[in-house]
């Protein structure tokens, strides 16, 4: 793999198990009283975000400190994109300082694929518009595999909220069912895509009738600029018929766990005690995102050299 921009560079079932059981070995490296390898000594690793992030940025460059490599990092807001730099200007810009992977997030989806062209770096798409999330996919299967004592075979996963602009649920979706999960699109008919044709998943409406049969309830973000384009009429309304209130949450069967790719809106599609209580794996997913980003950047930027 030379480059992650979809959960289709993974290879399938055989090739995501494979990165997951890399990810243990990392995560165990976390553990370390020093947790820090020098597997990608003399490799730079860049952060390119033209977006806002908290969890997959500092995700990235923590690992990337932890295996030795070095670390640069590119913010908008103080960059020359101010003054009018094209993104290729950007790209190649970086690209002369001598780099190895370029960690992208953007606003417009294929900007990463774009960016490939441009460079003879590694680019891992840290999100890309409505397209796709790949590492916080990654992420959310090697929490769920670990609940699960190993497998998510047969696992109920409702994906519940704006799916219809959600990258992160693109992902999810190819993940958890290349992983033998069964997967339920949950939410309002104006927060789904217009076509679902060949997606492995089943559609509902009514999130109290799928709540009973699943598994893992997995919680999107509900992005509020979207109330003033109608998706919905108002917050107190989504959350009334979607969000996981208290109430409903002491509905769920006993084992069920609760996750979210955060930022969480407390209060609207998550009630405080449900994102606080032992049935939320939200911190177990940022915990967790460190070690399967490890995992990443060693497969792109050593692991091929393993092999020769
Ligand atoms: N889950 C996620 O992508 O969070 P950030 O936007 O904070 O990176």
């Amino acid at each position: 793999m030379k480059h992650l921009l979809s959960v289709d560079d993974l290879g399938g079932r055989t090739g995501i198990e494979r990165l997951l059981d890399r990810t243990e070995e990392f995560l165990a490296v976390t553990h370390r009283e020093i947790p820090k390898i020098p597997a990608l000594v003399g490799k730079v690793v860049v952060s390119l975000f033209y977006e806002d992030s908290t969890r997959t940025r500092l995700s990235f460059e923590t690992a990337a400190k932890r295996l030795s490599a070095d670390t640069m990092t590119f913010s908008v807001s103080t960059s020359s994109v101010k003054k009018g730099e094209s993104l290729l200007d950007t790209v190649q810009t970086i690209e002369a300082m001598g780099i190895d992977a370029i960690v992208v997030r953007h606003q417009a989806a294929g900007a990463p694929r774009r960016i490939v062209n441009w460079t003879e770096a590694s680019v891992i798409n840290a999100g890309d518009g409505r397209h796709e999330h790949p590492t916080q996919a990654l992420l959310d299967a090697f929490t769920l595999r670990r609940h699960r004592q190993g497998s998510l075979d047969g696992a109920q996963i409702a994906i519940v909220g704006d799916i219809v602009h959600s990258r992160v649920a693109r992902s999810d979706v190819k993940l958890f069912a290349a992983l033998g999960a069964n997967v339920t699109l949950v939410g309002p008919p104006t927060l789904m895509p217009e076509s679902i044709e060949g997606w492995p998943v089943r559609v509902s409406y009514d999130l109290d009738e799928v709540l009973a049969e699943t598994d893992v309830v997995y919680l999107l973000r509900i992005q509020q600029e979207r109330i003033a384009s109608g998706r919905f009429p108002s917050l107190r309304e989504y959350t009334a018929r979607w969000g996981l209130t208290a109430a409903r949450a002491a509905r769920l069967k006993p084992d069920v766990v609760v996750m979210h790719p955060g930022p969480m809106n407390r209060g609207v599609e998550i009630a405080n005690d449900v994102a606080d209580s032992d049935v939320s794996l939200v911190t177990q997913q940022v915990t967790n995102g460190v070690a399967v980003r490890m995992a990443v950047l060693y497969e792109l930027l050593a692991a091929s050299g393993e092999a020769n």
